[in-house]
């Protein structure tokens, strides 16, 4: 069965350890994401919710568990192979290239051609055109894709590495915190953005802190505690107050002990 057509989550994650020396960052997480849905996952400071994205993706190895990918089992060991795969990731720390222009980051690694053999150039025009399309579609407010990135607010940055990945993300977009640093406009442009992937039928897995925005766009929420996952919902089921008791794991109120998950 082709990956486009398969029928499962898009993502299977189960079981995932990964330590740092003495730090055990993962110690079974689990995940899964469908498509056509906004998946969140939450936690607290250092649960382990990017180690996840980055084990995930290919930035680091992880070392022990299963990832399933379209049912197929994947283990990448790079962001690029990712990116064949249809798999965009906006990280936390942001990987704009500073000294670059917006259309150059929007084609790093991707160029555009032109020409034949050992003549061939780079196709200025074609990815200019194609990043003021790509942008101008995405985003408000946009940037002219000719300015350095090193010029932008935080908020344009995060906004062009958002755009980048829904212009290139085929089968999963994965954000982490892409509305933190964000103005509210900004934020509500976002979202706009999140809720036109998710009608174009991709996956997306959203990491947030905001437990609003969580409710306002999220179909499902993993809650992860100290490198595991303690239970997941679909949003329509579950009140922001039982999310912070699980992802805090106050005494009694853990609603993942009362295995009333989805
Ligand atoms: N490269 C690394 N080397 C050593 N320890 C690391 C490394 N990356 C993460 N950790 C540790 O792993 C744990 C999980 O960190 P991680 O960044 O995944 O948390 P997080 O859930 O994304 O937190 P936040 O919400 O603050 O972004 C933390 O204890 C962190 O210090
Ligand atoms: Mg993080």
């Amino acid at each position: 069965m082709s990956a486009a057509t398969y029928p499962g989550p898009v993502l299977e994650v189960r079981g995932l350890t990964k330590s740092f020396g003495a730090v055990q960052a993962l110690s079974g997480a689990d995940l899964s994401c469908m498509r056509g849905q906004v998946t969140a996952l939450v936690g607290d400071n250092g649960a382990g919710k990017s180690t996840l994205i980055r084990c995930l993706t290919g930035v680091q190895p992880f070392d022990d568990g299963d990832v399933h990918f379209n049912g197929q089992p994947m283990r990448l060991s790079s962001p690029t192979e990712a990116r064949s795969r249809g798999i965009e990731t906006v990280y936390q720390d942001l990987a704009l290239v500073e000294d670059l222009t917006v259309w150059q980051n929007m084609f790093l690694n991707r160029e555009l051609k032109r020409g034949l053999g050992p003549l061939r150039l780079l196709d200025r025009r074609r990815m200019i055109a194609q990043s003021q399309a790509h942008l101008e579609r995405l985003l408000v407010n946009m940037p002219p894709v000719r300015s350095r990135v090193r010029r932008l607010s935080g908020g344009q940055r995060q906004s062009i590495a958002i755009g980048r990945a829904a212009s290139w993300g085929s089968t999963l977009v994965i954000m982490d915190e892409p509305t933190a640093a964000l103005g509210v406009r900004e934020r509500d442009a976002v979202e706009q953005l999140i809720a036109r992937l998710r009608a174009d039928n991709i996956a997306q897995l959203i990491i947030s802190h905001d437990l609003e925005q969580v409710m306002r766009v999220a179909d499902t929420v993993w809650i992860m505690r100290r490198g595991r996952t303690v239970g997941h919902w679909r949003t329509a089921d579950i009140t922001r107050e039982r999310i912070v008791a699980a992802i805090t794991g106050a005494n009694g109120s853990d609603p993942a002990a009362r295995g009333d998950r989805l």
